[in-house]
């Protein structure tokens, strides 16, 4: 069972931001040479996933959506596809930032928010979000070698300062269990895992 301070994962390169910076300038080249987006992580079908859960919720098109640690943006163009039209997205990477921009200008969804944010240490502009969306982002935190326990426990705390205290999480994870993410994040608001 993971959770209350134990590191159940080998700290990897994947929860470190270097690495994630020199993956989309990579992606971004790729984008610029061929107009691919690149990796789409867990496929269509969980942003497809995702957004059968707001429409079974009702959730209004107008309702205000972070997508924390964005990588490329699809998820938001997605969104924006399907009608939702208070959309942000936020990346550490200043590479992955510029290729969402890349990607927003080229479907002309200009309306999306994109900044270059670390979610750990979240500006004062990040608050009050009715959902937040989480895909993958969580199990790179988790992966940090650099205290991946406190970086846990900071990232509930910051999303305990972003979404509004009636608002939804919802959470994608191939590292953790529904039970274990439920554990997790069971201080914040409402949870979805
Ligand atoms: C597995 S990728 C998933 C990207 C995107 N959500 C998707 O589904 O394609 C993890 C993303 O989290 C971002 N990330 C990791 N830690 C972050 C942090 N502390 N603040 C903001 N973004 C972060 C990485 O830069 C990367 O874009």
């Amino acid at each position: 069972m993971a959770g209350g301070g134990e590191e159940p994962f080998a700290p990897s390169a994947l929860g470190t931001r270097p690495h994630w910076d020199a993956a989309y300038e990579r992606e971004l080249q790729a984008f610029q040479e061929t107009g691919d987006a690149g990796e789409i992580w867990f496929g269509e079908e969980s942003m497809v996933r995702i957004i059968r859960w707001l429409e079974k919720q009702k959730v209004p098109l107008d309702s205000s959506v972070l997508d924390i640690g964005t990588g490329n943006g699809v998820l938001l163009i997605e969104l924006a596809r399907n009608g939702f039209t208070n959309l942000t997205g936020i990346d550490y990477s200043p590479s992955a930032i510029q290729l969402s921009e890349k990607v927003r200008e080229k479907e002309g969804m200009s309306n999306i928010k994109l900044l270059v944010e670390d979610f750990l240490a979240p500006s004062a502009e990040l608050s009050g979000f009715q959902i937040c969306i989480d895909k993958g982002t969580f199990d790179a935190v988790s992966l940090n070698p650099d205290n991946a326990v406190g970086k846990r426990k900071q990232y509930v705390r910051s999303l305990c300062s972003v979404l509004k205290p009636e608002g939804f999480f919802l959470i994608t994870s191939c590292n953790w269990t529904k039970e274990e993410l439920l554990n997790e994040f069971r201080e914040a608001p409402e949870s979805h895992a």
